[in-house]
């Protein structure tokens, strides 16, 4: 039975949550498994639209159990508002499952987060400032606060001391900020206890229970390849492992039980925050391609930079994931252009480069070697079969299936739901 892994295959905001919705009619659970409320999901249901950062994108389909497992990072404050935005439009949550081990993003988090950002000036990385990267360390660090930690008051005391005592130092004597208090924080943390209870679950057991009854799960990725934070554009990078690795490490999910692993891709390439991006453009077409494609934040707001298709990451997301099958979203954005450049390879100080290179500098000073591919003028966002797509639209997707390094799937023609053209059965496994 299917243990699908979906995820990012550039910088992001590729359309995972659409992929996602489109595939919940057929599973049964989904899990996030990375992240927090950094990740912004839009998803298009007839005149509705839902932003979803913290929960999993498969809560909108009826009958789909939602878990947030042990590798994600929670802002419970978040949780909460997210569950009773849903709730209030008449969507069921009592589903959720929440892991007991998952680390929990405090205030304190938040302040470390923004705080650090500001004094870092022009090498900041560009987070959204939900407090992901401070918690993330201090799991690293092991002076994290998980989830179970909420039913232990004495324990939770002692871990928020314990963390407090370089957060405190740091905030007061280098940033010249006000101390955090123990108390304010245990007793925010303690007052959704009881709330978090009824969903508090060993979620790896529970999913293992799952995938022995035959139950189809999907482990939906936060984030992307390219801001994984092992390989990723290190510094610039979220920090969890966003690619399909992580969806074991963060589940609980031995490898050998994934069947599929599919990564979406947007038809060319977006970014938000600092960091490498040798397909950017600075000119009209990247301005085209921002006010076409929609390219602001969902969780930001800010402006998404954008740039052509770059083949030589999709084929190192593709090598990184194990991509069984691409979806490709966005080709209807395209439309209108006379040509489409693509990315096929880089040149950095005269030598060319085929594949990412090892060299993060070299990375940096990586310039593309563009092909030219014609465009199509004909609206395509009511196309339902890649039969009727125009004839230059179809040699573009076989193009990119030639040089990217697994088969693409699907199609992504429009935002709505059923805006896809769906190529194979990516939910068939091994
Ligand atoms: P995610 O973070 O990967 O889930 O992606 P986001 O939701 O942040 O950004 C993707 C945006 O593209 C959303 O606004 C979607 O509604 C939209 N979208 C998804 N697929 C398509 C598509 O095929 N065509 C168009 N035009 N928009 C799409
Ligand atoms: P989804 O799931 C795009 C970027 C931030 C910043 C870097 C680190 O919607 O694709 P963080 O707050 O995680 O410490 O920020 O990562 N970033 C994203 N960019 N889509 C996302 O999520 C992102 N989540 C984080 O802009 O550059
Ligand atoms: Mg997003």
């Amino acid at each position: 039975m299917p243990a699908v892994v979906l995820v990012g295959a550039q910088w992001g905001d590729e359309g995972k949550g659409k992929a996602t919705d489109l595939l919940a009619e057929h599973i049964d659970y989904v899990v996030k498994f990375n992240g927090g409320n950094n990740a912004g999901h839009t998803v298009v249901i007839g005149n509705e639209k839902y932003a979803l950062h913290l929960l999993p994108s498969g809560i909108l389909t009826p009958g789909v159990t939602p878990v947030i497992s042990n590798g994600v990072v929670v802002d419970l404050a978040v949780l909460f508002q997210e569950l009773e935005a849903l709730n209030a439009r008449g969507i069921d949550t009592s589903r959720l499952r929440l892991s007991a081990n998952a680390h929990i993003i405090t205030p304190y988090n938040v302040t470390v987060d923004k705080t650090s950002e500001r004094f870092l000036g022009k090498r900041a990385i560009g987070t959204t400032g939900r407090g992901i990267g401070p918690t993330y360390a201090d799991k690293i660090n092991r002076v994290g606060i998980r989830v179970q930690d909420l039913f232990d008051e004495s324990i939770l005391r002692q871990k928020v001391e314990a963390a407090l005592v370089a957060k405190n130092n740091l905030l007061t004597k280098v940033y010249n900020r006000a101390a955090i208090k123990v108390d304010e924080t245990v007793a925010e943390l303690l007052s959704y206890a009881e709330r978090i209870r009824p969903m508090v679950a060993d979620t790896a057991f529970e999913l293992h229970e799952a995938i022995e009854a035959g139950k189809t799960v999907l482990f939906e990725g936060g984030q992307a390849t390219m801001l994984d934070v092992d390989h990723g554009t290190y510094p610039f990078v979220t920090s969890s492992n966003a690619t399909a690795g992580g969806a074991s490490t963060g589940s609980g999910i031995g490898p050998g039980l994934f069947t599929t692993v599919i990564a979406i891709v947007k038809a060319y390439t977006t970014r938000v925050g600092s960091g490498p991006f040798p397909t950017e453009l600075f000119d009209d077409n990247g301005e085209f391609l921002r006010a076409t494609g929609h390219e602001y934040g969902t969780t930001t707001g800010r402006p998404r930079r954008c740039g052509w298709y770059d083949a030589p990451i999709a084929r190192y997301s593709a090598r990184i994931n194990g991509v069984t099958d691409f979806v490709l979203t966005k080709l209807d954005v395209l439309t209108g252009l006379k040509e489409i450049p693509v990315c096929v390879a880089y040149e950095v100080d005269g030598k060319r480069f085929d594949e990412m290179p090892v060299s993060q500098s070299d990375f940096h000073h990586a310039k593309p070697i563009y092909e030219n591919f014609p465009g199509w003028s004909e609206d395509i966002s009511g196309c339902r079969t890649f039969d009727e797509l125009p004839k230059n639209a179809q040699d573009y997707v076989l193009m990119l299936e030639r040089i990217s390094g697994a088969r693409i799937s699907a199609i992504g023609v429009g935002p709505a739901r059923e805006a896809i053209i769906v190529r194979h059965d990516m939910l068939a496994g091994k």
